[in-house]
């Protein structure tokens, strides 16, 4: 899961690959590298932590390149360290970057030992760079020697490579993870993905899985898995360069939730039509897929699994049958397979590894068809998917998903209400719920207005090392989504429960040092929550709870309640997921943690 760079231009690209690495910082930053050529040697500097690091010791370093790769780790093979940093060379010759994992590393490795070279790193990678050296002192051409040593190589990787003696040239491989190629006057580039390249070109193509491909300052080769030369569509992103920047804001996270009521608003637009969704949405061959549905899977990873399972509750209300798993369960575990099931895969990049996987094996054991809903049109999932629905949160860059989160509901409540027509949902309760999604913009705004009593209520959590969260019924997933957040941000254990779940076991855990988060809307299991809230108050828990005026839930000593604006059952999930963004935003703000970029984490998770 890391972020590459590479570039090759007439003037001086160090600042390219550095901007370029702060903008994949999103993809892994626990070391960054840069390696290029000077005078027909390989110049290196590498520094363990984040791209600024590495920033400032290239600025004390006076280094200047035409041609060079870059790399902002994280790390799956070796510490973070400044040896298991990328670029990897071997004999000052090649520097080969790499973003995903080297599954036959230990066997490769054992042979090139064998054969004399010796390894500096721990890393997956190092066995590239030599691999390649020794193909070409058998006499192969560097294009060819990296096209053997991909032949060796087994997993899933996206690779950069430069060598001492080829000034104006650079080899990129993808197999299984990302890379594309950028496109500008006299200069070519390589990158995980365009965002890192906004500044310089918003011109691309994307490498298909199994493609090589060369580029100079002039031009672009492409050679695919079966060797054949071949042209890949030239594509124009939509994304400006200042959509990745800060703006007036401290952190992604908060400029990302305060996003929101415009990131729903975009993956609502055209969508809605009257009272109707509109199906054309999810692209011509949907309405067969729809027709010949009989059962919903649902696969996904974290944030994106939470979306999953209230779009479940949707579902079922409406008569569709569906489950939801984990994807790195689902890919692991044997199937009865339904008849007539739809795959439906959530992700916010597209590119994580597990949803990839589980998407693979459900295809390959009987599942029907498979739609994906992602916020990125070129990923992985949706080039895999036979239709797609696009949520348009724009990026996210910010480690803790937000508005991703809460653009793949509005896209799952269209998707869930297309299904609903197929089954028991009448055109009178589509219209309702249509009416519903249309005034989403305004309620999250709404509740955005509760930013400041939240900071207040914040400084209580500060000192607590562990939470509960307890919601019901479609705000279960929410509770659960409140409570990776905060642990996510804040490295505070948060735990959620279905409040019915409480006495049959975490009850015990309730004290003074415990605060308990609930989820309660108004709506029909109100009651059966309110007597949750007197089981933990029994046992002296502290609370604090979401619910809206009418809900009749006085403040008490030990208990402090947040006003959220009343809302109608069937978009609350959305509206309730804002507060709790928000608590756990302002908790990690006093906690002084990387609100942006949390310790452990990256933003895709590419390897499994
Ligand atoms: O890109 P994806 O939506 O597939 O990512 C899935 C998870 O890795 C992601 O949601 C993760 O749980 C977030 N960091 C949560 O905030």
């Amino acid at each position: 899961m890391c972020g590459i760079v590479g570039a090759v231009a007439n003037n001086d690209i160090i600042p390219v690959l550095v901007e370029g690495l702060k903008r994949l910082e999103y993809r892994g930053y626990d070391s960054a590298g840069v390696a290029v050529l000077k005078s027909g040697n390989l110049e290196r500097v590498r520094r363990v932590g984040k791209v600024r690091e590495l920033d400032s010791a290239l600025a004390d370093s006076g280094l200047s390149a035409t041609t060079g790769i870059a790399h902002t780790r994280w790390a799956t093979h070796g510490q973070p360290s400044e040896a298991n940093a990328h670029p990897h060379t071997s004999a000052d010759t090649i520097a080969v970057v790499c973003n995903g994992i080297i599954e036959n590393h230990d066997e490769l490795r054992a042979d090139l030992v064998g054969k004399g070279y010796a390894f500096m790193s721990e890393t997956d990678t190092e066995v590239v760079a030599h691999q390649i050296h020794f193909f070409i002192e058998q006499g192969n051409e560097f294009f060819e020697a990296v096209t053997r040593t991909c032949a060796l190589l087994e997993g899933a990787y996206a690779l950069a490579i430069i060598k001492h003696d080829e000034p104006n040239r650079m080899i990129g491989a993808r197999r299984g993870s990302p890379l594309i190629v950028g496109l500008a006057e006299n200069e070519n580039y390589i990158a995980s993905d365009i965002s890192a390249l906004l500044p310089v070109t918003n011109r691309y193509l994307v490498l298909d899985d199994g493609d090589l491909c060369e580029i100079n300052q002039h031009s672009i080769r492409v050679v695919d898995a079966t060797g054949s030369e071949v042209s890949r569509p030239i594509r124009e992103s939509k994304i400006k360069a200042d959509a990745v920047e800060l703006g007036e804001y401290r952190h992604y996270m908060l400029k990302e939730i305060y996003e929101q009521a415009t990131a729903v608003a975009d993956t609502l637009d055209g969508r809605l039509a009257g009272d109707r969704i509109l199906e054309q949405a999810f692209g011509p061959e949907s309405a067969a897929i729809f027709d010949s549905t009989r059962f919903v899977q649902i696969i996904a990873c974290g944030t994106s699994f939470h979306a999953g399972l209230v779009a479940s509750y949707w579902l079922e209300s409406f008569g569709v049958p569906c489950r939801v798993e984990i994807a790195s369960e689902f890919r692991y575990r044997a199937h009865a397979v339904p008849d007539d099931a739809l795959v439906v895969t959530i992700s916010q990049s597209g590119e994580t590894a597990d949803t990839i996987a589980a998407l693979t094996e459900a295809m390959r054991i009987g599942f029907k068809h498979s739609l994906s809903i992602c916020n990125v049109p070129e990923s992985s999932l949706v080039r895999d998917s036979d239709i797609c629905l696009m949520t348009h949160a724009g990026p996210e860059i910010g480690v803790a998903s937000t508005k991703a989160f809460t653009t793949q509901l509005a896209a799952l409540m269209l998707f869930a209400i297309a299904m609903g027509r197929r089954f028991n949902m009448d055109s009178d309760t589509e219209a309702r719920l249509v009416s519903e999604m249309k005034t989403l913009p305004a309620k999250i705004e709404q509740a955005l207005n509760l930013d400041e009593d939240i900071a207040e209520v914040a400084k209580q959590f500060a000192d607590k090392d562990h939470s509960l969260f307890l919601g019901r019924g479609a705000h279960y997933p929410i509770a659960m989504e409140g409570a990776l957040k905060l642990k996510e941000i804040s490295y505070i254990h948060a735990e959620a429960y279905a409040a019915g779940e409480l006495k049959h076991g975490p009850l015990a855990l309730v004290d003074g040092r415990m605060p308990v988060i609930a989820v309660a809307p108004n709506n029909e299991l109100l009651e059966k929550l309110k007597s949750n809230i007197h089981e933990v108050r029994a046992r002296g828990g502290r609370l604090l709870v979401f619910a809206d005026a009418a809900a009749g839930i006085e403040a008490e000593e030990d208990v402090q309640v947040m006003h959220v604006a009343p809302v109608d059952d069937s978009i609350s999930p959305i509206i309730y997921t804002i507060p709790l963004q928000l608590l756990s935003y302002h908790v990690a703000l006093i906690k002084g943690t990387d609100v942006d970029k949390p310790r452990n984490l990256a933003k895709s998770v590419t390897v499994e």
